[in-house]
């Protein structure tokens, strides 16, 4: 059997001959060779330098305006099986797919250099950690690459010691709409992208690889590939739960990992140590447990909304080294988006800012180390992961879905994951603000039928488990007039509070047909302006609206048929007749 350097030689070989690149860059991960690629990136005009002295060693980057965000009608996932995809994902034939791919790439790199970027997804040293190689010819995806995962010569020793990685190949080609495909092979662990410079469709160790392709791979093997941020929270006993929750793009992730508690909590000692802020591979441990690590190495984070008010952690780690994409500049040359004071002098686009369009991009983002981060964990490299106390579902609910409730189980917590809904946003292309179901917030990233999905998480709940207890929050309450009823933020601190009260068994519940809902008097509302009638909103339970809803889950869960396991379906059933019966 030929080695895994062997194999990956012969691939670059390959694909460099389809592509004809004038040449091949080995990425090393280097500091110098990251100079040098930013240096030929400003002097091509694909990165601009911000002001030196307010933000040292930042760049900005302008997508074209067509290539802004994720594209789910171009993103497919090739199974040899048409039902193994699923409805909730597109579909081509792998090999039909494979043949349109390679017509695109046929000599799409002539004059351009083909960067080979070896990657690892996760501590180096950890046993829950993947590699994968991605093949670009784009220079801002290696820098990206570079800041988002462990990538270079570390990467390259662990495959050729394990063998195994993930094959992706990139090309931003013409960055025509209408000749732009992501897709996914995960039988084969390969990707073929082509055709957008956009992160999340370029930076393929990103959603491509830790979620969609991996995803599939932990259904085999045993384990769980999420969109969900880790985050540790620390009382003032001195002892650290670690909670990991699912919300939908652009609903508040990035902003949990990094929260900053309230006043008073800081004062009684509570820390919050941010471990992962987008994806989280979760492993059963020996202990019965659920162990966590974040694959990536770097945030990608929605820059407008962030703000010192909103993410003052975030704001301090993007004073230098940083890479911004389609964010406006300020007259003195400092990144600008929507959020932050002082005025924006030109649009993400380069023009002068005009009345009526935001001056940053909905979805500009950021790109930063994580070691950068103040609340950086110090359990982040450790090879094992974190224990993982609670799972926290949650989206962008305007009316009925309360503030926080506690499933009664884990197949109940199931369902509740599965029902997940949402009102979309700008982090993909299309309509926003429309409800849509967007379940465990992996609508757009799992690589195989959600039916086998549930069942796949049905499947932990075994003897000698010891699994965390799954909870659903929703920050995004409005009133009559559109406006948020829960401060949210740092404030959510309150509301980790109790879940972590409830892990320790400290504090009982409201039964409702729901779940557990907290008692008001359990909720720490020390500090926070709002008046008993809002609370009492924030934590009521509209029956008739709740009887719709279940409906409507049902409805939706039928989608699936008939792989929905009968467990998921029995857990609606008992909760619609609770609901009857109340
Ligand atoms: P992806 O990185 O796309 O997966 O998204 P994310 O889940 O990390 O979202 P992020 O934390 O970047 O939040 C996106 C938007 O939600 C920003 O506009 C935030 O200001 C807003 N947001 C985050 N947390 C809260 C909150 O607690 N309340 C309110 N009202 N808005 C919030
Ligand atoms: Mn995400
Ligand atoms: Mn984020």
């Amino acid at each position: 059997m030929p080695s895994a350097l062997a194999e990956l030689n012969q691939w670059v070989d390959d694909v460099a001959r389809h592509v004809r690149c004038d040449r091949v860059h080995w990425c090393d991960g280097s500091e110098d060779e990251a100079r040098l690629l930013e240096a030929r990136m400003l002097e091509s005009g694909e990165l601009l330098r911000l002001n030196p002295e307010s933000h040292p060693g930042c760049v900005l980057h302008r997508s074209d305006p067509d290539d802004v965000a994720r594209v789910e009608h171009l993103t497919f996932v090739c199974t040899r099986e048409e039902a193994d995809a699923g409805p909730n994902n597109h579909w081509m034939d792998p090999v039909a797919a494979h043949a349109k791919m390679d017509a695109l790439f046929a000599g799409a790199m002539q004059g351009r250099t083909l960067y080979v970027v070896p990657y690892c997804m996760g501590p180096i040293d950890s046993p829950l950690a993947r590699c994968g190689v991605e093949l670009t010819d784009s220079p801002y995806v290696v820098a990206n690459m570079r800041l988002m995962t462990r990538m270079g010569s570390a990467a390259l020793a662990r495959i050729e010691r394990e063998g195994r990685f993930v094959r992706g190949l990139h090309s931003t080609g013409e960055l025509d709409p209408e000749r732009r495909f992501i897709m996914h092979f995960p039988e084969e662990l390969t990707i073929k992208s082509y055709g957008s410079g956009y992160g999340g469709n370029a930076l393929l160790g990103k959603k491509c690889h830790a979620l969609r392709i991996a995803s599939h791979q932990a259904r085999q093997e045993g384990w769980l590939a999420e969109h969900m941020l880790i985050v540790g929270v620390e009382n003032p006993r001195g002892q650290t739960h670690y909670i990991a929750a699912a919300f939908p793009s652009a609903c508040g992730k990035t902003n949990l990992a990094m929260l900053i508690p309230p006043d008073g909590y800081a004062r009684d000692g509570w820390k919050v140590w941010t471990v992962g802020d987008d994806i989280c591979w979760m492993s059963p441990g020996e202990d019965g447990r659920l162990w966590a690590i974040n694959p990536e190495a770097g945030y990608f984070g929605v820059a407008p909304g962030t703000s010192g008010r909103t993410n003052p952690n975030a704001m301090a780690m993007l004073q230098r080294d940083a890479i911004f994409t389609n964010v406006a500049v300020d007259a003195d040359g400092r990144p600008w988006w929507e959020g932050l004071d002082g005025e924006p002098a030109l649009d993400w686009q380069g023009r002068p800012i005009a009345e009526g369009r935001p001056a940053a991009h909905p979805n500009a983002r950021f790109t930063v180390s994580a070691r950068q981060c103040p609340t950086l964990s110090p359990q982040v490299e450790e090879p094992r992961g974190v224990p993982i106390s609670a799972i926290v579902f949650g989206g962008r609910r305007p009316s009925l879905m309360p503030l926080v409730f506690e499933a009664r189980d884990w197949a109940h917590g199931v369902l509740v994951g599965a029902s997940m809904g949402s009102e979309t946003t700008a982090a993909a292309a299309g309509d926003v603000g429309v409800m849509r179901r967007d379940p465990m917030a992996m609508k757009p990233f799992c690589g195989y039928h959600f039916g086998d999905y549930w069942a796949h998480w049905l499947s932990f709940d075994r003897p000698g488990a010891k699994l965390p207890r799954i909870f659903h929050v929703n920050w995004f309450r409005r009133d009559a007039d559109g406006d948020f009823l829960w401060p949210g933020f740092g404030d959510n601190m309150r509301v980790l509070e109790w879940i972590l009260r409830r892990v320790d068994g400290e504090v009982g519940v409201v039964e409702t047909p729901i779940g557990g809902l907290p008692r008001v008097d359990d909720l720490d509302m020390h500090g926070l302006a709002m008046d008993a009638s809002t609370l009492e909103t924030l934590l009521a339970v509209d029956l008739d609206g709740w009887r719709r809803e279940i409906d409507d889950i049902g409805e939706y869960l039928d989608g699936f048929a008939p792989r929905v396991p009968p467990r998921l379906e029995a857990e609606r059933r008992r909760i619609r007749e609770a609901l009857d019966a109340a």
